[in-house]
């Protein structure tokens, strides 16, 4: 059977990785995929990490079996950290939440349940959105469509379009939303307009599914996720996928979350039991260290400030790299990329073609997304000469 096999394009994200380790130019300078690397180039090991790994160390344990949904100490930090410990949604236990691996765990879960729920939804994605949305949902059997989002010419956010097409989905749509940090775009929606959109998804009776894989790089963790707040307000039933890669950087410990927001805790207690089997038939149940580690983290006082404190000064960082990417470019003749600065996020949305994303790559040893996508959050002062000299190049 295999001769039916058909070679598969690399991964329009993580193939840049795979391109970028078989490249053997010494100036290569990875801006493809979303992750944030420190002033030396290099993955942090975040302080407050390391002291929780140390801790984990000194009581050497066997490794047994989580159960399906997870740690449920992390289960429960988490939902705290997502939605406010003091909330009446938390409180009245009518939240599932389950451990996942990674955000990208969490979105499967979710779209593998929401198929068992609604096979013929159909599911609306941001123009553009994050590569691997439609792939994911398309590949769980779902027909994937888009809302306006992003305006090229304006360099910011398509509002009305958003909304008129949001307004003529089908009641059951689900709708796929970023809560901070728009990958790729980096242009967030203002607080006055999520109101908007969270009135929209609940007059026309649509399904809203949060993606939050940056909380914490926008404003802060309470800022970014303040978003959530309005949902659980307007008494809506919606999901939250979120994802600690980015934000404890613990990117190959695939540990992220998926919450289900019920109406009550019956109903929360039945999701939890049809969720479990999709866990079950995936992967059977998570791994422990991650959600270990964050788990201690957001247990214990100091060792959490220690950590928002260390995010804060990640998010402030990649707002400092903008501004040198804009110095930088300005020194080599480009002065019409100021809006790098207004992005937020890991992400600049470039605005350069493929062909120029291709030179980039080919001729300078520069890493975007095909679509213009760049990881500031990689730049550093070694690197960020060189980048913005090979964009003035290609332009
Ligand atoms: C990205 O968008 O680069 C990250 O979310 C990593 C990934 O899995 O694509």
């Amino acid at each position: 059977i295999l001769d039916r096999v058909e070679l598969a394009p690399a991964d329009p994200i993580l193939g840049l990785t795979e391109a970028f380790k078989a490249d053997d130019r010494t100036n290569k300078v990875n801006l493809g995929v979303g992750v944030y690397l420190g002033e030396d180039g290099k993955l942090p090991l975040m302080d407050a990490v390391r002291i929780a790994e140390e801790r984990l160390a000194g009581q050497a344990r066997p490794h047994g079996y989580l159960g399906i949904d997870g740690l449920p100490s992390y289960n429960q930090a988490t939902r705290a950290l997502v939605f406010g410990a003091e909330s009446e949604a938390v409180a009245s236990g009518r939240i599932t939440t389950v451990q996942t691996l990674g955000g990208t765990g969490a979105l499967k879960v979710a779209a593998d349940f929401l198929r068992t729920i609604d096979a013929d939804a159909k599911v609306l994605i941001s123009s553009p959105s994050w590569e691997n949305h439609r792939a994911l949902f398309t590949r769980a059997g779902f027909t994937v469509e888009e809302y306006r989002y992003y305006a090229p010419e304006a360099r910011g956010i398509d509002f009305d379009g958003m909304l008129e097409d949001l307004e003529a989905a089908a009641a059951g749509t689900i709708v796929v939303l970023h809560a901070c940090c728009h990958n790729p775009t980096g242009y967030d929606l203002a607080p006055e307009q999520w109101d908007q959109v969270i009135r929209t998804i609940s007059e026309r009776g649509l399904v809203a599914l949060v993606d939050m894989a940056y909380q914490g790089f926008g404003f802060g963790i309470e800022e970014d996720g303040a978003v959530i707040g309005k949902f659980v307000d307007a008494g809506l039933e919606f999901f939250v996928t979120t994802s600690f890669s980015k934000s404890f950087s613990l990117y190959g410990e695939r540990i992220g979350a998926l919450h289900v927001v019920s109406p009550d805790a019956d109903t929360a207690r039945k999701v939890l039991s049809q969720v479990k089997i999709c866990i079950r038939t995936n992967y059977s149940n998570p791994a422990t260290q991650g959600a270990a580690l964050v788990d201690i983290i957001l247990g214990d006082a100091e060792l959490r400030a220690n950590w928002e404190a260390e995010l804060g000064g990640m998010r402030e960082r990649i707002k400092s790299l903008r501004s040198r990417l804009v110095q930088g470019l300005q020194e080599h003749g480009v002065d019409d990329m100021g809006f790098i600065r207004e992005q937020l996020g890991m992400f600049s949305y470039s605005g350069l073609t493929k062909d120029q994303m291709v030179a980039l790559r080919n001729e300078h040893a520069v890493y975007g997304t095909d679509k213009g996508r760049m990881c500031v959050a990689a730049l550093n002062s070694n690197n960020v000469d060189h980048v913005a000299r090979a964009i003035a190049a290609v332009r």
